[in-house]
């Protein structure tokens, strides 16, 4: 595949323990034999193809071979036009359009909540089943906020042929991150409070976003003033509240999506969940300081054991050489990672822990959640 703009391309597979994940193609990229489509998958279509998400689906569909007999890239009137290959075959990019849905099966969606809350519904009404990126529909409680390691069994009346279209949420990055790293310790121990600092990257913001840090890291080292258009103040070799709105009771809207989306995917209201987002001048992927308060006692050693058996997770965890998750370790990778696997000693009694999580939030977080959900209505 080629990117359609300057974006870091897959490095190496995970070595996942994610049940979810099927064996990895062991061939590279650049050499990949077009395996997905087939003649009884289901047709696809992705919209906003060109965007970081967007290109990270492809990404995923290609290293899962995720199985369709066609697929449309769709994108603004911006793009219409424009060419690129995929799975050794030449694609257009189409405008979005009501009829780009005629005949499509599962529509990946990531043009924005906007982009979502217009086209979301026409989807639907087509018969397609939408998989969407956007917050625009998380909170309905009609539609089903899904993380496949976590709770499957939210979407478990959605299939695909059962003649009719539906939406499936996904969560935001912060929380799925958060969530597939806290769920297997929820589960023993039930959590009564958390604490979550993020440390968010670029990519996080889009394709834009990251071109902006890239340039004014350029600027900042050559002396000049740093181009701020995408956020209103220096980026680079700085960090800053992340960039969400700030709401009348002072949190931003991406802390409040990670305790409200928390309470709806556990379906649990009473959990209290407290959050800081900061966006932190990195390239990609996302990183979490997470503090835990059990309901039941939960000690260390047990906890890392469960986190070491847990589906789409990886243990970092070397006190020794003070080796511990990184967000450049996880680029491009499936797992989330977690390390400083810790009792906090301010509880008492194995009732707290704490725990610093890193995952590729465009994978993981986006493209690969929204994947496994289209996998799981085959
Ligand atoms: N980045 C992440 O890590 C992440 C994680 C979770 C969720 N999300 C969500 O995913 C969505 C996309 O994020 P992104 O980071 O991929 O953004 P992005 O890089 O800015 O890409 C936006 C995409 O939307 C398309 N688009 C914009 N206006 C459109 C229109 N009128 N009709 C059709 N397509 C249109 C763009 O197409 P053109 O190139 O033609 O303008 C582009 O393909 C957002 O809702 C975001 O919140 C992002």
């Amino acid at each position: 595949m080629e990117a359609l703009f300057p974006f870091p391309k897959p490095t190496h597979f995970s070595s996942t323990t994610n049940l979810l994940t099927p064996p990895k193609p062991t061939f590279a990229s650049s050499t990949k034999v077009r395996m997905s489509l087939q003649e009884n998958g289901p047709s696809v279509a992705v919209v906003g193809v060109t965007g970081a998400v967007g290109q990270e689906f492809l990404s995923v569909l290609s290293d899962r071979n995720f199985p369709y007999r066609s697929i449309k890239m769709l994108a603004s009137k911006r793009s219409a036009g424009r060419r690129f290959t995929f799975e050794e075959k030449e694609h257009v990019i189409e405008e979005l359009t009501p009829e780009s849905f005629d005949g499509v099966d599962i529509a990946l969606f990531s043009a924005g909540g906007s982009i979502s809350r217009e086209f979301g519904p026409i989807a639907v009404e087509r018969g397609t089943i939408v998989v969407d990126n956007s917050s625009a529909f998380r909170m309905d409680e009609n539609v089903p906020l899904v993380i496949p390691e976590v709770n499957p069994e939210a979407m478990d009346h959605i299939k695909l042929g059962m003649g009719k279209g539906a939406l499936i949420a996904n969560p935001n990055c912060s929380t799925i991150i958060c969530l597939v790293a806290a769920t297997p310790l929820h589960r023993r121990a039930k959590v009564l409070r958390m604490v979550v600092s993020t440390y968010q990257a670029a990519s996080g913001a889009g394709a834009a976003a990251m071109e902006e840090l890239e340039l004014q890291t350029r600027e900042v080292l050559e002396g000049r003033s740093p181009t701020c258009k995408i956020f209103n103040q220096q980026y680079a070799f700085n960090l800053f509240s992340h960039n969400a709105s700030v709401l009348s009771n002072g949190y931003n809207e991406e802390e409040m999506k990670m305790v409200k989306e928390t309470r709806k995917i556990w379906n649990d209201k009473d959990v209290k969940i407290t959050a800081t987002c900061i966006r932190v001048p990195v390239m990609r992927a996302h990183a979490e300081s997470v503090n835990l308060q059990f309901e039941k006692p939960l000690d260390e050693d047990t906890a890392r054991d469960i986190l070491k058996n847990a589906p789409g997770v990886v243990v970092i965890d070397d006190r020794a050489s003070n080796h511990f998750p990184t967000p450049l370790e996880v680029s491009n990778k499936d797992d989330v990672a977690v390390g400083r696997i810790r009792r906090d000693l301010s509880q008492d009694g194995n009732l707290g822990l704490d725990i610093f999580v890193c995952g590729d939030q465009v994978r993981k977080g986006a493209a690969l959640n929204a994947i496994q959900i289209a996998e799981m209505l085959l």
